[in-house]
């Protein structure tokens, strides 16, 4: 973060004020902060708070002619190397998505190319809203990077997504998108974790995955400078900082999740999805009768690394999973070419070996060209491995 040119817009909100937690990261990291309030901001936190802890004076209005004089508001944003905005409210997400330029916020977003990362913090019924979930989208196809938000207890006493990222998460994104690696300006989509599939309110089907392979791979992108979107069912391990992460339950849900993260220029299909979701799943609690036992009928899921290998959005590189318990490399192979992906990566999963929510893994990678068996390693070591042979293939 040393001598880094950060822009900060700090947007309206309640949230407003762990802009200011935000900056003393920052500063404490030995970046540069250049604060820019907005009207709404300013309703928030004053301009004298910002300035104080960045020691440096606050942009505010749109023609303000001193420092027009000095540098031009567009030099603002130029000069940076990334831009923040938090908390980016909806109206702020509208007038980007909308290429709009009413105000200095809105002007610096529009005047550079410069990479920008929004830290989004609105009401629940906002965040929802067909209107700011297409302007997401818009977004995320112009490159835009997004930390959070957090789901909980909102201010305005509603509950659900909304909430402004912590400090923390934020400051977590901020020193991804600032990473020059082989993989920057890449975006990369990752799935990981087991799906549940209910059965009633309260019970569902599910397997042993952790997630700890998939989430392994989801940071060693980021590391080499990948945007990523992490895709994520009930995993047991945490999702990696830095990544935008987007949690389902579902495997339906997975495959939406996933439709929504393209294009990206790679997809890693990590996750255990279920192959069956239960087609007469309970609305209500299903009740215990004494000598009867339930009849579950179940359906097929969609494959969701076959759709996105066989579809129209199809990224350029898309590396698939087979856990297997027999034959391995067979089945591996065979996989590779009916699910149409570029990539498998095979490995073992009967019980004796511990991989399943275990900490290492013993892989093959199964190309167009060729296949190679890597030593066992821990989860992490496998993924970097992973993770620079995908910068080698975009390479090339
Ligand atoms: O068919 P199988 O589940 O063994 O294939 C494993 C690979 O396919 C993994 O990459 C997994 O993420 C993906 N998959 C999927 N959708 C499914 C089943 C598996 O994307 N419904």
């Amino acid at each position: 973060m040393r001598d880094k040119r950060i822009l900060l817009i700090i947007g309206g909100g309640i949230a407003a004020y762990k802009a200011l937690l935000l900056i003393r990261q920052l500063k404490g990291a030995g970046a540069a902060v250049t604060p820019v309030l907005t009207r709404a901001g300013a309703e928030f936190v004053t301009a004298l708070s910002v300035g104080a802890l960045v020691g440096e004076k606050v942009h505010e209005a749109l023609f303000d002619l001193t420092s027009e004089a000095e540098m031009g508001h567009i030099e603002l944003s130029r000069s940076a190397d990334l831009i923040v905005v938090a908390p980016a409210t909806a109206d702020l997400m509208a007038k980007m998505a909308a290429g709009r330029a009413d105000d200095l916020a809105s002007t610096l977003l529009l005047a550079t190319d410069t990479p920008v990362l929004v830290a989004p913090a609105m009401n629940v019924r906002m965040w929802t809203h067909p209107a700011t979930q297409r302007n997401i989208l818009t977004l995320q196809g112009d490159g835009v990077r997004f930390v959070g938000p957090d789901e909980g207890e909102m201010a305005c006493g509603e509950y659900g997504p909304g909430r402004l990222a912590e400090p923390e998460a934020i400051f977590a994104a901020i020193r991804a998108a600032l990473v020059q690696g082989p993989l920057t300006g890449r975006h990369v989509l990752v799935t990981s974790g087991p799906t549940h599939e209910p059965i009633d309110p309260v019970r569902y089907i599910a397997n042993r995955s952790s997630g700890a392979q998939g989430t392994a791979i989801a940071a060693a992108l980021r590391d080499l400078g990948a945007r990523v979107t992490f895709v994520t069912g009930p995993a047991e391990v945490p999702p990696p900082e830095g990544v935008q992460v987007v949690r389902v339950q579902t495997a339906e849900q997975m495959l939406a999740a996933v439709e929504a993260a393209l294009p990206a220029d790679v997809a890693v299909m990590a996750a255990a999805v279920a192959d069956w979701r239960v087609e007469n799943a309970g609305a209500q609690k299903m009740k215990k009768v004494a000598g009867e036992v339930p009849h579950l009928s179940f359906a097929e899921n969609p494959d969701i690394l076959a759709s996105v290998s066989k579809g129209g959005m199809r990224p350029r590189l898309v590396v698939g999973f087979a856990a297997e318990t027999d034959d391995v490399l067979a089945h591996a192979r065979a996989k590779r070419l009916r699910k149409g992906c570029d990539w498998i990566v095979a490995n073992d999963v009967s019980p004796a070996t511990g991989i399943m929510g275990g900490a290492e893994n013993a892989v093959t990678l199964i190309t167009e060209t060729g296949e190679e068996s890597w030593p066992r390693a821990a989860k992490e070591v496998v993924a970097q491995r992973l993770a620079a042979r995908i910068a080698g293939a975009l390479d090339g």
